[in-house]
């Protein structure tokens, strides 16, 4: 037996829609509360798969997990302790490796299995690697796992080659113990990562520049427990703002942070979607004109946001004309992209880049999500085709989606889950 998710497409949608906490806050916010000594409650978790796997890691090193409610979690390092991390649930996300720079920050040494995650690509982690080392940790690499051992941590200059998202949070989560200060240039800017910062700095660590692309990290002898809410889900938010211009009627989508999807909210603009904004939330109208293709180039914050290149390649579909999409954060996250053509678009793959050639009339069919941005983009597909769409492999989508059934049904989208 297999669950999917089936789609009867053409259907406009009305209503509002409501965006849960971030996943790429939750996933970094989760490993980061070990380094407190004390209890760190956390609001707003989404209930998405990957917190299940982040709980059963804690559980094994003996942390104290409660959930008073279904958004919130309570975490209790007081009875903590430091285990190889060779477990399964290690295997389930990539962002468990935020372990590595948590462990390393508070006991000085690490045992943990090569993380998984997408396949979108090479994912090294040479980056976070380097940062360690900078600080004074001496790196092994030994049957699949990694082994972090330091006598002490030491504040360093670190530069990253790349303004990385998980190198930046791995590192100023190892800094935040280490003697004297750290610098993280050409660090990532990602929201996500202020919220991490916002996090640390409640627990008493001292890191300035958050959101900036320089971070420093004054380290601080003990952390202790805080309250925290997270914020919105930036890229689940962009995605039912994608789907709302494929589909929509009339949608809000609220709990938004607009300033964190200004690269989205321009190009549907340039496009030709009807879209208005206030503090929290974004409305969508349908328009009779059709959409006019673009080009989009995807870029670290503020830039376009990979995650939501896969959605818009779906709705760029419809648009007139050609729209190029370049990719410049993984050259290979075009696998959605064959199962739209399944569908009747017409996509042609070039080097770190695809030209969707529209408008195509979508059919439903049975396609595959490869990962957990390709089935956002066959949810917006299969909204928009006539037929019905069968999605396999919706794991990748539970990972990310909190509760998309419910939420898509309830804007009047005929969509359910199966067992077949
Ligand atoms: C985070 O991944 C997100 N995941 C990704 O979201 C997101 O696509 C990505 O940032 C970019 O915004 C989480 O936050 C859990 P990176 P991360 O380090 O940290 C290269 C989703 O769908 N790189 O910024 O792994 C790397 O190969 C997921 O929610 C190195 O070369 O991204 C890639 O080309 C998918 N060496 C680029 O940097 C390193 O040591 C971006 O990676 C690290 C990264």
């Amino acid at each position: 037996m297999e669950e999917v998710i089936k789609i009867k497409g053409g259907k406009l949608l009305n209503g509002t829609i409501r965006v849960s906490g971030a996943k790429n806050a939750t996933v970094a916010l989760i490993p980061a509360a070990v380094l407190a000594y004390g209890k760190v409650k956390i609001v707003g978790i989404p209930n998405i798969s990957d917190v299940n796997s982040l709980k059963d890691i804690l559980e094994y090193m003996d942390v104290k997990v409660t959930t008073p409610n279904v958004d919130e979690i309570v975490i209790d390092t007081t009875n903590m302790e430091n285990k190889p991390l060779v477990i399964d649930a290690v295997s389930k996300l990539r962002a468990s490796y935020y372990f590595m720079g948590a462990l390393l920050g508070k006991y000085k040494h690490v045992v943990i299995r090569m993380p998984g995650g997408c396949n979108l690509g090479p994912r090294p982690i040479d980056l976070h690697i380097k940062g360690f080392e900078a600080l004074g940790a001496k790196i092994e690499y030994d049957n699949g796992n990694y082994i972090l051992t330091a006598d002490e941590l030491t504040g360093a200059n670190i530069y990253l080659d790349f303004a990385s998202v998980g190198a930046t949070i791995n590192i100023l989560m190892a800094a935040v113990y280490a003697k004297g200060r750290t610098l993280i240039e050409n660090a990532a800017r990602e929201p996500e990562i202020i919220d991490c910062i916002n996090l640390l700095n409640k627990m008493g660590a001292r890191i300035r520049g958050g959101g900036t692309s320089t971070i420093v990290i004054d380290g601080v002898e003990k952390l202790d427990g805080c309250f925290h809410e997270i914020i919105p889900d930036r890229i689940e938010a962009g995605t039912y703002i994608i789907l709302a211009a494929a589909m929509g009627e009339h949608v809000i989508i609220e709990n938004v942070i607009p300033y964190h999807l200004d690269s989205l909210l321009s190009k549907l603009k340039e496009i030709g979607v009807n879209i208005t904004f206030s503090f929290d939330q974004v409305e969508i109208y349908k328009t009779d004109t059709p959409y006019e293709c673009t080009n989009v180039k995807t870029m670290p914050f503020p830039g376009y946001a990979t995650d939501l290149q896969a959605p818009l390649t779906a709705l760029l579909t419809q648009a007139i004309g050609n729209s190029k999409i370049t990719e410049t954060i993984y050259s290979e996250r075009f696998k959605h992209c064959q199962e739209l053509n399944k569908m009747g678009a017409n996509i042609i793959l070039g080097p770190a880049s695809a030209t969707v050639v529209g408008p195509t009339k979508l059919t439903g069919g049975n396609v595959k999500a490869t990962d957990l941005r390709c089935g956002a983009a066959l949810v917006v597909a299969g909204l928009i085709a006539e037929g019905t769409t069968t999605i396999h492999d919706i794991y990748h989508i539970d990972r990310g989606y909190e509760d998309i059934v419910a939420k898509l049904s309830a804007l009047g989208a005929d969509i359910y889950r199966e067992n077949i």
